[in-house]
């Protein structure tokens, strides 16, 4: 299998650009025709951004799960699809073939029907990083369910929050996940999401860290007894559930600017279409590579360039359960050698806290294997950036940086490998159907180069957000009502003389931290809700592993008896109440906090001092008392 659709040069790129952007409909059909349809679209792509409606290959029908392994089966049924590395080194990594996926998938998505799960019903899953969580993904697509993955290091309000706003009544997880020296007890965690959740029917628990776990009659069910289950009743096959093309895939939550996390939701047939296209031009993957995404299958990445866009493609991929530090910070290069990884996708923040050991986890380790580095997630530094380039990709390997968020489903802006060029710390240029634009506050486009301002989309890409869920208008106000008839990225970016874009950050209030994205909105109302906190103002600061760190100032009331003891208290409340991924590196305890005449927090000083600027504050007098910036000043952490 090659990929007919795969751009080759550099006049290429160019030429597809034009033709997508003169001409979606005709570029995409042609796209399109490459992937396997039960039916064909009526209709390419009809938009507006006003209410916002999106539909692509609209009258069409497919399942993704036929694209992603059925149809390698004439080809590559005894290829490997999914390799798993386990967290402890000296356990047995597993392996897929396509067929054995194949087998796996149609037995869970038995499964998941014997349980009642039907067409449409939203399934939360929350596992570690292991095959069964591609498999019950997969399952959920084979079924027509709407899967909704949430991340190991989200808190059981956070899993309760996500289970009501989904109305999901079916949840799969493990007893217990790995992850370094750490057990997470995930069960336990659902447990307690579900004491708020009656409307919960069904749990399905895989078994992995064999920690003891509670399993209620009548709604807790074991995953191996239900496989044995379907064994036993003989024919382990599942015709793929018929889904049109713009039925909802799944849902995944994600922070913005307001409190509640918004559940973006992606549909089948343009999601399939724009991972796949941007898997295989991004990274210019062969069908026998080794892809190796250390994402992990909770974000937006991991759903996209460890699942979807590799499987679609043919290609293997390399699923890790552990942690790059563990159990030292050579294991990303031991994987790498172990299993000759071609490409390699990973986050600025984990190339930083690797490069802070030094270079002796590097020697020794093979990685002649790699062919392609990739990053995402947030802006990657240019020291980080050498040192990714000189010392893993021996300066052979050319750097994908890639922008791209939860609601744009796949790659938007990026160079492709060794096709169009690189400039450490730029994502470079859109991809072919991908129109970005930058404008002022005001809403009017800068069209000149050498400028910043607010990072927009003109028209549609095929994995386009649809909507958020049970929400449409919430979808329409934050990212198409900002700027008429745009999509708003929430992103800042700056453009070269050549037109490269260089994402410069966030322009909303919400945080970037290790590469996951996180509301300041969010982590204040989990503060206020420990006791003897008054009030609280949460931004962030530069941080030099984690790219941005948490920032809290809290006006407390209660005891100050321990300021230590305090601080532990609350980090523990939004340990509890959003999940330990949130956790505030800095609190500093305030007696106020600078507000204007009309109570709005001033957080453009509060940035400034957490960032360490204290001495250029700018104009304080529209405050109502100044002399609260001495104080915040004073006892600054
Ligand atoms: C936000 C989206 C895209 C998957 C992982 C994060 C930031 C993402 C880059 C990059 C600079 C980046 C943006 C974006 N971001 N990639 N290559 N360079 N910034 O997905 O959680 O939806 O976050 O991550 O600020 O808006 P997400």
């Amino acid at each position: 299998m090659s990929y007919p659709y795969q751009i080759t040069s550099e006049e290429g790129y160019h030429a597809a650009w034009k033709k997508s952007i003169e001409d979606p409909e005709g570029f995409w059909g042609e796209i399109a025709e490459h992937f396997e349809w039960k039916r064909k679209w009526d209709k390419v792509l009809d938009w507006n951004f006003r209410e916002p409606s999106v539909k692509w290959f609209d009258g069409a029908q497919l399942n993704i799960t036929e694209n992603c392994i059925d149809r390698h089966l004439k080809t590559k049924a005894h290829e490997p699809a999914i390799i798993w590395e386990p967290n402890d080194p000296n356990d047995h990594h597993r392996m897929f073939t396509y067929q054995q996926l194949h087998f796996k998938v149609c037995q869970f998505a038995n499964v998941l029907k014997n349980n009642g799960v039907q067409k449409g019903d939203r399934v939360c899953i929350y596992m570690g990083m292991i095959p069964e969580l591609a498999i019950a993904v997969l399952a959920c697509a084979r079924v027509g369910a709407i899967h909704s993955v949430i991340f190991g290091g989200f808190s059981a309000q956070s899993i309760a929050d996500r289970l009501k706003d989904a109305q999901a009544e079916f949840i799969i997880t493990c007893d217990g996940a790995f992850r370094g020296a750490k057990d997470i007890p995930l069960k336990n965690v659902i447990d307690d999401a579900l004491i708020s959740c009656e409307f919960v029917k069904r749990v399905i628990v895989y078994t992995h860290t064999r920690t003891a776990v509670s399993m209620i009659k009548g709604r807790d069910v074991w995953w191996e007894d239900e496989i044995r289950k379907v064994e036993t009743a003989g024919n382990p096959d599942f015709p793929a559930e018929v889904m049109n093309a713009e039925d909802p895939l799944f849902i995944l939550y994600t922070s913005g600017s307001t409190g509640k996390p918004k559940g973006v939701v992606h549909t089948c047939g343009g999601y399939m279409v724009y991972t796949n296209y941007t898997f295989v031009n991004v990274f210019q993957s062969q069908p026998e590579d080794i892809h190796f995404c250390t994402a992990d299958i909770g974000w937006i990445t991991g759903h996209s360039y460890i699942v979807y866009g590799p499987l679609s493609a043919g290609t293997t991929s390399l699923m890790f359960e552990g942690i790059p530090t563990f159990p030292d910070a050579g294991r990303f290069w031991d994987i790498i050698d172990k299993y000759k990884v071609n490409i390699l996708y990973t986050a600025p923040t984990a190339i930083r806290s690797l490069m802070a050991f030094g270079l002796g986890p590097v020697h020794g380790k093979d990685l002649s294997s790699l062919r392609v580095l990739g990053t995402v997630g947030e802006p990657i530094n240019e020291e980080a950036w050498h040192w990714y380039d000189e010392h893993i990709g021996k300066k052979k390997c050319p750097i994908v940086d890639t922008w791209w968020q939860t609601e744009t489903g796949g790659i938007l802006i990026s160079n492709m490998a060794g096709i169009t060029p690189s400039k450490p710390s730029y994502a470079t240029l859109p991809m072919p159907g991908v129109e970005p634009l930058l404008v002022d506050d005001k809403g009017v486009e800068i069209k000149e180069n050498n400028v910043t301002g607010n990072l927009c989309i003109r028209s549609p890409w095929p994995a386009t957000i649809r909507t958020t869920y049970g929400d449409h208008e919430r979808c329409r106000t934050n990212y198409f009502a900002t700027y008429d008839n745009l999509y708003f990225t929430g992103d800042g970016a700056y453009r070269d003389e050549n037109g490269y874009y260089r994402i410069t950050g966030r322009v909303d209030d919400v945080l970037n931290v290790s590469g996951h994205r996180i509301g300041t909105a969010e982590v204040e109302n989990a503060i206020n809700m420990h006791a003897g906190v008054v009030e609280s103002a949460v931004v962030g600061f530069p941080h030099d592993v984690k790219g941005q760190g948490i920032y809290a100032y809290v006006i407390y009331s209660g005891s100050h008896g321990d300021e230590e003891m305090t601080r532990r208290d609350i980090t523990a409340t939004v340990s509890r109440i959003i999940g330990p991924i949130a956790k505030p590196d800095k609190i500093q305890l305030v007696t106020g906090l600078p507000k204007t005449r009309s109570g709005k927090i001033m957080r453009r000083i509060l940035r400034k001092i957490a960032e360490g600027e204290v001495e250029n504050l700018g104009d304080t007098s529209t405050l109502l008392d100044p002399s609260v910036v001495d104080q915040i000043k004073n006892s600054r952490l």
